[in-house]
């Protein structure tokens, strides 16, 4: 694979601590409740499967899967397979960036009537916002750059890398 990339902004250390610290807080969040985790495919791949493991509490896994045009108005491509009545979500997306994706998943989530949904993010470019969202677990504020990696691709390359790296668009 051509290398595009420089350091990575993220190392692989640090988003495996941080994932666990977020697993943690979330374990004691959920203590008793009905945890649904909403991994949002591809992107959130990794992410979703390394949270999962590092919840100390029972969990159904379910995933949906969106896509998004460039310009930006994401769309759904495949909705949840489990009954979400009464569940406590959680969705679990590899990066906020305008929000419109968020909003669009909280909207396609909200007819399922789930008892709760919340929002986890591995990463947030809260410079490039373009309407009010906030998710509710971040693991990282990041510049507003393209990153790759960890799940995260350009053009469907670079999600299988173990770090995260700013694209160098210079290539
Ligand atoms: P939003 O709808 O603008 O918030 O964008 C969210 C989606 O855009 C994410 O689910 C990603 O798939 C994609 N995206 C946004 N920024 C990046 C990036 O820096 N690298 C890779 N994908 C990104
Ligand atoms: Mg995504």
């Amino acid at each position: 694979m051509e290398k595009i990339f420089g350091k990575p902004l993220i190392t692989q250390e640090e988003i495996l601590h941080r994932v666990r610290e977020l697993g943690l807080r979330i374990t004691r969040d959920y203590e008793g409740k009905n945890l649904v985790l909403m991994g949002i495919l591809k992107g959130a791949f990794a992410f979703t499967a390394d949270l999962a493991r590092s919840i100390g509490i029972p969990a159904q896994i379910d995933f949906m899967m969106t896509s998004q045009s460039p310009t930006g108005a994401g769309r759904v491509l495949s909705s949840p397979s489990l009954v979400l009545t009464g569940a406590d979500v959680l969705v679990i997306e590899d990066i906020v960036d305008s929000g419109h994706t968020a909003r669009i998943i909280l909207d396609a989530l909200a007819a399922h009537n789930p008892e709760s949904v919340r929002f986890c993010a591995l990463l947030d470019k809260t410079a490039g916002r373009e309407v009010s969202f906030a998710p509710d677990y971040t693991g990282f504020s990041i510049p507003n750059k393209f990153v790759i990696g960890y799940g995260l691709d350009y053009k469907n390359k670079y999600r299988t890398l173990p770090f995260i790296a700013v694209l160098d668009q210079t290539s």
